[in-house]
């Protein structure tokens, strides 16, 4: 079977490598010639662990192709998925004008009957938007169905979310697209993934509810984490005493800094106002939101109160990315955190296995370093920002030599106390006493 997926962005990219992988022909197609110019030559733009390996093994075994022309995107394809942005608008909403372009190019080279189906997160109600501006632009007579195909990949492990889901969703309207739509995920039978199958709205729905409830534990997590601190609780043993507890459950229970990345903001602030647009105030959600916000501001004023004035203090930061693996920087609190602490006056130094170069586009004065000891040099504090694995293992007795105090701020909690303050360190994690 041909298929083709329209933007190859984090989520088109691994859905392409993925399905060519499992053995389909595979058009990506994106209007960025410059991305296409690369991926053609096997480059990949952005970080992503196995990601380009499994882009030259589709592109050498002639199972994938790239284009910018929509026209051969659409002409061999049965099934076209639409993995284009779609950013937060000023008022939260998402834009769907990519989503909608591809549309209609879509429409305007329809060569036979086509499945068209949305990875993109789109709010409900996309699914048929997409309809009426497929069958207003139509120049053929073609039959199309339109399905709602959420993603649920994680950067830093998309490729193993994508080949090993917790579930896939399909919501269509025709059994004629569910039964192709169901063709394709067949090698993940073999693992036995279950397929949530329903109705257009609700798959689009299921994206957003999943995205927020997630975003929420983090939420609910940090605020027990601020909670913690004032009453001398230890938040890494109430996450473990609660996720113990099936209903709730251990994942994402980690306190830290505040959720970043292209997804959860976003979506967060989509789903509020997708309620607001249908009259219910989402109350939940638009907390979850308020709170990320906070506690960015929150581990400022921890550096804050422990350091004193900041102005002429010098703070090596390790970790710049949204999340380990991956080097987006979309939302990350260091975009946040940094230029706080730069207003006081403190000199910002930082290293970032993967995001260190845009990082220092993004955040003017910041100092790059290569590698966890330079950035410690004649640092007044280390700070852990994003846990990359190689944060884990930090030598302390060196980073003392060379570090002007031994401070330590843990806000991915990576350290244990007992262990850091063996090496004469400050501990100042989230959620737990010094
Ligand atoms: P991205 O910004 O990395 O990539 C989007 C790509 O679409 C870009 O390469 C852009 O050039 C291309 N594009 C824009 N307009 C186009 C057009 N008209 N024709 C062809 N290409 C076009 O985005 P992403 O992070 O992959 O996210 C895409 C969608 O998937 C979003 O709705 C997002 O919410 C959702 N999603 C993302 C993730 C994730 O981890 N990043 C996971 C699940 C779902
Ligand atoms: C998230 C979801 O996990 C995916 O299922 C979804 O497909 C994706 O959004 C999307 O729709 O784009 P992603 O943003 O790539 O994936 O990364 P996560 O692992 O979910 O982490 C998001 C943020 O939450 C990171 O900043 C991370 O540090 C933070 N986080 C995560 C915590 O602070 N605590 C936790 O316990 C877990």
């Amino acid at each position: 079977m041909h298929i083709s997926v329209i933007g190859t962005g984090y989520v088109g990219l691994v859905t392409g490598a993925c399905f060519a992988e499992f053995g389909l022909s595979v058009t990506c197609m994106d209007t960025d010639a410059q991305r296409i110019g690369k991926l053609e030559k096997g480059v990949v733009p952005f970080y992503e662990p196995g990601l380009t390996e499994l882009v030259a093994k589709g592109i050498k075994e002639n199972r994938l192709t790239f284009t910018t022309n929509i026209v051969n995107a659409v002409d061999q394809a049965l099934v076209i998925f639409i993995a284009v942005g779609t950013p937060p608008k000023a008022d939260g909403s998402a834009d769907l004008s990519y989503v909608e372009e591809v549309g209609k190019g879509i429409a305007r080279n329809m060569t036979g009957y086509k499945v068209i189906a949305t990875k993109s997160t789109v709010p409900v109600g996309t699914g048929e938007r997409l309809r009426q501006v497929i069958k207003a632009n139509q120049t053929s007579s073609h039959r199309f169905d339109i399905v709602s195909n959420p993603e649920f990949l994680r950067e830093g492990s998309a490729i193993e979310d994508f080949m090993r889901p917790n579930r896939i969703v399909i919501g269509a309207d025709s059994e004629q697209a569910m039964a192709i739509m169901k063709d394709l995920y067949r090698p993940l039978y073999l693992i036995e993934t279950p397929v949530v199958m329903t109705d257009i709205p609700t798959a689009e729905m299921i994206k957003y509810a999943s995205n927020a409830f997630l975003a929420t534990k983090i939420s609910f997590i940090n605020e027990i984490a601020n909670l913690c601190e004032r009453v001398g609780a230890n938040v890494q043993v109430v996450s473990k005493g609660m996720g113990l507890d099936q209903r709730i459950g251990s994942k994402f229970l980690h306190a830290g800094p505040g959720f970043g990345g292209s997804c959860f903001p976003k979506d967060l602030a989509a789903l509020v106002q997708t309620g607001e647009r249908h009259g219910y105030e989402m109350q939940v959600a638009g907390a979850a939101a308020r709170v990320n916000e906070k506690q960015k501001f929150a581990m400022v004023e921890k550096i804050r109160s422990a350091m004193g004035p900041l102005k002429g203090k010098t703070i090596a930061v390790l970790g710049l990315s949204f999340k380990p693996n991956t080097n987006d920087l979309r939302e990350a609190p260091a975009l946040t955190i940094i230029p706080e602490l730069q207003k006081d006056g403190a000199t910002v130094r930082a290293y970032d296995p993967a995001a260190l170069e845009e990082s220092c586009k993004l955040l003017p004065g910041l100092v790059p370093c290569e590698d966890a000891y330079q950035t410690a040099e004649n640092a007044d504090a280390l700070v852990i920002l994003t846990e990359w694995n190689q944060f884990r293992t930090l030598e302390f007795e060196r980073l003392k030599t060379l570090m002007k105090q031994p401070l330590l701020f843990d806000l991915r909690n990576v350290y244990e106390a007992d262990r850091v303050a063996g090496y004469g360190f400050r501990h100042i994690s989230v959620g737990r006493l010094p």
